[in-house]
């Protein structure tokens, strides 16, 4: 099977699973609703619930258990029905992939808000907050961030399994992760961070939330600690380079191929890696973080899609 069609059968997979979580819009507090599934549904990639699911699988797959992998040469899965895990599974790691989308997207809705990047254009549509409102917008956003932990509360993995899983969702995405790398990002706007504090805030605000997909779906599938530490180094690089390439496409894309402002780190006078090693040397460095994560993969026994899907995200385009 192309790695196309295997991308589009993972994203529409975790699309759905990521979807069934959300909330109806019903009661007198419905624009919330309507706002966080806003945020939510549509136009996203998918990637930090499709990398759970690889891991998951990765550790598996070395266990040798029964359960066949997700992807491998495509016979043993019901590809036809676009089923990849099976029922049992679901119900183990669906919430986690729906909670780390929902962490996710909250972080893109605050991140667009006028006091922090000031951005109208979100996954090809209006930002959360032009939509709806600066204040429905922070209230989205927390919202998004809390139903996330109640989404991830129902997987019916064991229950100390649950709450690892649970305390790495929330130490990843807080000051610990995602939140403690953007207040660096957003306090050293317009200045001039070191090297190191640029490395900090993408290993936090972008890395975490990679390395808490990678380390959840592996705590799932029963990783050992070792396991879980290889998995992080590998998120680590991916974080890295996914970052940089996030800047690389901020100065050479267009608003319509990345539904969403581009422009918008010199906008706002942020110092990215761009500005310290040009644009030459950051395309190689999106490779070299890239293959280094490829190596620690492979320390694991490897994983053709996962392996597939990092090598593309090196020329993303969105
Ligand atoms: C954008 O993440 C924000 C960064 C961490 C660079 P994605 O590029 O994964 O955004 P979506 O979910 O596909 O919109
Ligand atoms: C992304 O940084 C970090 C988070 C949203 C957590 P950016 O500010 O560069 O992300 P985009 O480019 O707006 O998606
Ligand atoms: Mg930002
Ligand atoms: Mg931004
Ligand atoms: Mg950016």
């Amino acid at each position: 099977m192309e790695f196309k069609e295997k991308l589009n059968l993972y994203t529409n997979f975790a699309n759905n699973t990521v979807c069934s979580y959300l909330p109806l819009e019903e009661g007198y507090h419905r624009t919330i609703l309507e706002a966080m599934n806003y945020s939510v549904i549509n136009g996203g990639k998918r990637l930090r619930p499709m990398m759970m699911m690889a891991a998951f699988e990765l550790i598996r797959k070395k266990r040798n258990a029964e359960i066949p992998p997700i992807v491998s040469d495509g016979t043993e899965v019901d590809f036809a029905h676009g089923k990849l895990l099976s029922d049992d599974d679901v119900k183990v790691i669906g919430p986690f992939m729906a909670a780390m989308e929902m962490i996710h997207s909250s972080s893109l809705v605050h991140d667009d808000l006028p006091c922090m990047d000031n951005d109208t254009l979100r996954r090809g549509k209006l930002s959360t907050w032009a939509k709806f409102g600066e204040d429905m917008g922070t209230l989205a956003g927390d919202a998004l961030m809390l139903y996330s932990f109640e989404t991830a509360a129902k997987s019916t993995a064991r229950s100390d399994a649950v709450l690892k899983a649970i305390r790495v969702l929330a130490e990843k995405s807080g000051v610990s992760g995602m939140v403690g790398g953007q207040t660096v990002d957003v306090e050293l706007t317009g200045k001039k961070p070191s090297r190191k504090q640029l490395e900090f805030i993408y290993r936090n605000k972008t890395g975490a939330l990679i390395e808490a997909s990678f380390m959840i779906g592996a705590i799932l599938a029963g990783a050992a600690a070792d396991e879980v530490e290889t998995l992080k180094e590998a998120a680590l690089n991916i974080g890295m380079a996914f970052q940089i390439r996030d800047d690389i496409l901020d100065v050479t894309s267009t608003n319509e191929e990345l539904g969403k402002n581009v422009g918008s780190d010199a906008e706002e006078g942020k110092v990215t890696w761009l500005t310290y090693f040009g644009l030459e040397q950051s395309e190689e460095d999106v490779k070299e973080y890239t293959e280094k994560a490829v190596e620690d993969v492979r320390k694991l026994g490897g994983h053709e899609f996962l392996e597939e899907l990092l090598r593309y995200l090196v020329d993303r385009k969105n």
